[in-house]
């Protein structure tokens, strides 16, 4: 397949700027066209290292805009999209609905609209959508998520994504435009904007400031180092058949409050503090509504057909993390000044 010409969406944010750091180095016969909107979580700063690479291409955008996006891809004549624009904050979902629902799901009908209206050989084209395992709900203590267990998704943010993943599915049975879906666990890594737990934690940690720990923090979730997600896209767009969907996942699950504790002592070594100095910031505060209580995900098909394995040890991957954020001051002070400042003294104060 000829796949030159790619649109990759949401690029300048936490997974999109690792995954075209990725392709512009790897790739440097294709052309990458980055489309993002730059919300709060976007941030060019991501990506100063590739910026002036010959194969990469920025462009300021909403998926939102329909008329835009047709005039985008007409002008480019994209080979293939990697969709990853979303809003993606769960406690924004419950708070904003309406974000979500427009560029999670009429964003997703835009682009895929445009890619049926401009596409004629669709043999040699790829839609990637890329997905959450948020939308197959809350698993209890047993079990894990497969690619074919129901969906049923619970919070806003993950009907959202659900929806949009309904689309893309209806988009390939209808119309045949030739889609790939990939539903990944949480992920974790460098330039995550500080508002989902592990950077908000370091953060607040640094800055001596309560740890807010959702109910009695027993939820469970299945983290996954950020640069094997995104080697994971690559070798599932470069490898997947048309119409299927993967699961991607590191079998790294933890409980909340062990997470923490550990993010706790790690930092405390960073920083040259006691141990035990982070713990004592651990603030057991009001459950978010709706609290999926456990995430695991089942990756064997991705492993079985195509050969994907994650590369990196928790351990070894959260020091790496912290380690980042510490050395990185000037990102993280930038993105949490502003609009950050005034978003996070509403959240303490409401609790
Ligand atoms: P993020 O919030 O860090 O980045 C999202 C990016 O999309 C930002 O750069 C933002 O500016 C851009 N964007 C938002 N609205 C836009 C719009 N209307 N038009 C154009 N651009 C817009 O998110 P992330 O954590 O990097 O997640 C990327 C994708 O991966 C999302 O689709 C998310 O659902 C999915 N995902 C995330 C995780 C995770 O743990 N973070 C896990 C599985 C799947
Ligand atoms: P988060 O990083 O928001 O990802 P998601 O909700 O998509 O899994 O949250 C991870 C877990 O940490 C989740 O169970 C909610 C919990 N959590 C807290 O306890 N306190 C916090 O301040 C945040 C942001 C999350």
């Amino acid at each position: 397949m000829n796949l030159k010409k790619i649109l990759i969406t949401g690029g300048a944010g936490f997974i999109g700027s690792h995954l075209v750091r990725l392709f512009v180095n790897k790739y440097p016969d294709y052309k990458m066209v980055n489309l993002d909107k730059l919300t709060y979580a976007g941030n060019l700063a991501n990506l100063t290292d590739i910026e002036n690479a010959p194969n990469y291409e920025f462009i300021k955008g909403d998926i939102v805009d329909a008329d835009f996006i047709h005039s985008l891809f007409k002008q480019y004549q994209f080979d293939a999209v990697i969709h990853l624009a979303a809003e993606s904050h769960v406690d924004r979902s419950i708070a904003s609905p309406m974000d979500f629902i427009m560029t999670n799901i009429v964003g997703t009908a835009n682009l895929l609209n445009a890619a049926k209206a401009n596409w004629t050989d669709l043999s040699s084209k790829l839609f990637y959508h890329v997905s959450t395992d948020e939308v197959y709900g809350s698993l209890g203590e047993t079990g894990m998520f497969e690619e074919t267990t129901p969906y049923d998704p619970r919070s806003p943010y993950s009907a959202s994504k659900a929806s949009s993943d309904h689309l893309v599915r209806a988009y390939y049975h209808t119309y045949k435009l030739p889609v790939v879906i990939s539903n990944c666990s949480n992920n974790y890594g460098s330039h995550q904007f500080p508002e989902k737990l592990i950077p908000l934690f370091i953060h607040n940690i640094k800055n001596n400031k309560p740890l807010p720990v959702y109910g009695k923090g027993e939820n469970i979730r299945d983290w996954l180092w950020v640069e094997d997600h995104a080697r994971a896209i690559d070798v599932i767009f470069h490898k997947a058949k048309v119409g299927e969907t993967y699961n991607i996942g590191g079998h790294n699950e933890w409980k909340n409050i062990d997470l923490i504790k550990v993010i706790c002592k790690v930092m405390d070594k960073q920083l040259g503090r006691p141990e035990g100095t982070s713990e004592k910031l651990i603030t057991y505060v009001t459950d978010r509504a709706g609290h999926d209580m456990r995430y695991a995900i089942d990756a064997t098909k991705l492993k079985n057909e195509l050969g994907w394995t994650p590369s990196l040890q928790f351990e070894e991957g959260i020091e790496k993390t912290i380690q980042w954020y510490l050395t990185n001051e000037e990102w993280l002070n930038n993105v949490t000044s502003g609009a950050y400042q005034h978003y996070y003294e509403k959240q303490y104060n409401n609790r």
